[in-house]
């Protein structure tokens, strides 16, 4: 238990890591993108540049992040590219989300003492799921591109090459796995500097992953998913105990799915669904809060009920949700307005709700690793993209000579009793299974009203939930639509339990946390502030696509 509460602790740390690099796009231009690295912007903008769509653009960025940003995503990991095409009006979401190896059991996350064991979901072969980015990237761009892979992919295989220099950012998330690393030779050689986490300004080249890479931009995603690379893959997993086989592998496929839609006050929002928690979540939240004069409300009140609105939310994400493929989820009751409404029943406005109270509550009828990108092309195409491989360089393994470094998504599924990385709990509908998705909060939004669309999204765990609530709210209820001010704006966050409000330090008047804690909530500042959302909003009258990136990926602040 010790050693939860201490993995909990330094995740949030870790969560509050963030830097980034700004968005791109002239004023006046109609196209934009916004992502965490400044390669990776770069690479979509040429992509444009060239006459590729926002599609095209994506693949590349996707690409170079997984290269740039390994800590956060890669393509030892997946996630979620929610995509609107212009010339048919369509949205969908691209699910390129892992999924569980067909050999897992209870028996992989239980130690010798037959205790759980909460490192094996997070360091290490048995925390990775079975990668679905090469499978993702390959479908955004044969169904949805207009560019060969190889052009697409050209820029990421260069920097793995070359190298590239590690900002900060890479340093602190390579110094954070230094142990985990320094104990897999791969991962060694890769990432760190003769056994230690490298300086900023360190080239980090990784030849073996731009081998990969360029079988991938020759053949496809089969040269990740079969023959050579796939064995090499699953042979060094099962070297050090995990259980991946050469089918696992070969069986993997993206899902095309409904994006999740949901009204509110007049905007239609799209998100993710399952198996992202985010639609239901944002949904369910959104549905409560639209039974309060949110806009006649001072505030601490506002904030009183945003906490009430996701402490509600979050307890039936724990309850009910898991992957919509392979267990019942009451989804469509979880997420219609008459819920809400019955939920947003049991809420004081003139007092906290203790999340222990809420347990019992009648079930319904019928439970900076990671990054974020947006991308609007000239001729409104879009996409949201949220890819990650969980945890700081994920498992902290890369695969031997294939290059590639694992995620530790297993995490995400309810294995650990005290619960995830992220304090997550969770019961049997997201319990692990053979080829089952974990359970996810990314969250990839558009929100379209008259004004016109804002494209958004960000790292973070759990708290991606409340940051794209809080960004829908400030960009609906704000006076004007100002990009800048969304991915700017001071986050609190709950999450059913634990039972507190985690606001961000230096940010709230003491008023505000005064006036909260007179209603009930245990207020906590956090010890640093969290996040990195990439987002652009595109007028609906000009067409002016206009991209800011989250001015805590900019500050460098490190734990
Ligand atoms: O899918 C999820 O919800 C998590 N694996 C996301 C992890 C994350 O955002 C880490 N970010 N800082």
């Amino acid at each position: 238990m010790q050693t939860t509460s201490r993995i909990v602790r330094s995740a949030i740390a870790w969560l509050l890591l963030v830097v980034a690099a700004g968005p791109a796009g002239a004023a006046g231009s109609r196209h934009a993108v916004a992502s965490a690295h400044p390669l990776a912007t770069e690479a979509g903008e040429a992509v444009l540049a060239a006459g590729g769509n926002a599609f095209d653009a994506a693949v590349a960025v996707a690409a170079t992040l997984a290269v740039v940003e390994p800590f956060a995503s890669g393509f030892g990991g997946g996630g979620f590219f929610l995509l609107h095409r212009a010339r048919d009006g369509s949205d969908v979401v691209v699910d390129a989300r892992e999924i569980a190896p067909a050999a897992v059991s209870p028996a992989l996350y239980t130690g010798a003492d037959g205790k759980p064991d909460p490192r094996a979901s997070l360091d290490g072969p048995r925390a990775a799921a079975i990668p679905g980015l090469a499978a993702g990237v390959a479908h955004l761009q044969r169904e949805f591109g207009t560019m060969p892979l190889a052009e697409l992919l050209a820029p990421a295989i260069r920097h793995a090459e070359e190298g590239f220099a590690a900002d900060a950012r890479f340093a602190a998330a390579a110094g954070w796995r230094q142990a985990v690393m320094a104990a897999d030779a791969a991962a060694s050689a890769a990432f760190l500097d003769s056994g230690k986490a490298p300086a900023a300004g360190f080239v980090v080249r990784q030849p073996a992953l731009g081998r990969t890479l360029r079988a991938i931009a020759r053949d496809g995603a089969d040269a990740f998913y079969r023959g050579p690379i796939a064995a090499e893959m699953v042979r060094a997993v099962r070297a050090r105990g995990g259980v991946w086989s050469e089918a696992d592998l070969a069986g993997y496929r993206v899902a095309e799915r409904h994006p999740a839609r949901i009204e509110y006050r007049g905007a239609h929002i799209t998100t993710v669904p399952l198996p992202s928690s985010g639609g239901i979540v944002l949904a369910e939240a959104l549905h409560i809060l639209e039974q309060f004069d949110y806009d006649g409300a001072d505030a601490a009140t506002r904030a009183h009920l945003v906490v009430e609105a996701l402490r509600r939310a979050f307890q039936d994400r724990s309850r009910f949700l898991g992957d919509a493929d392979l267990v019942d989820v009451p989804a469509d009751r979880l997420r219609s307005q008459a819920y809400g409404r019955e939920r947003a029943a049991g809420i004081d406005p003139l007092h906290a709700t203790p999340s222990a109270t809420l347990a019992p509550a009648d079930p319904p009828r019928s439970g900076n690793h990671t990054t974020h990108f947006s991308i609007v092309d000239a001729d409104g195409n879009r996409v949201a993209a949220t890819l990650s491989v969980n945890g700081p360089f994920g498992a902290g393994m890369v695969a031997g000579e294939s290059g590639v470094l694992l995620n530790n998504e297993m995490d995400d599924f309810a294995i650990a009793p005290g619960g995830n990385l992220y304090g997550l709990t969770g019961g049997a509908a997201n319990a692990p299974a053979p080829g089952k998705r974990p359970l996810s909060s990314m969250s990839p939004t558009f929100v379209e009203d008259s004004r016109g669309v804002l494209v958004l999204g960000t790292p973070g765990g759990s708290r991606i939930l409340s940051m794209v609530l809080l960004g829908i709210l400030e960009h609906l209820h704000g006076e004007r639509p100002d990009v800048a001010r969304v991915v700017a704006l001071p986050r609190f966050h709950h999450q059913y339990l634990p039972d507190r409000v985690e606001v961000e330090p230096g940010q709230f008047a003491a008023a505000w946390k005064a006036a909260l804690q007179a209603l009930g909530h245990e207020v906590q500042e956090g010890r640093r502030r969290w996040g990195n959302m990439q987002a652009i909003f595109v007028d609906g009258a000009s067409g002016e696509a206009t991209a800011a990136g989250d001015p805590r990926g900019r500050s460098g602040v490190l734990f």
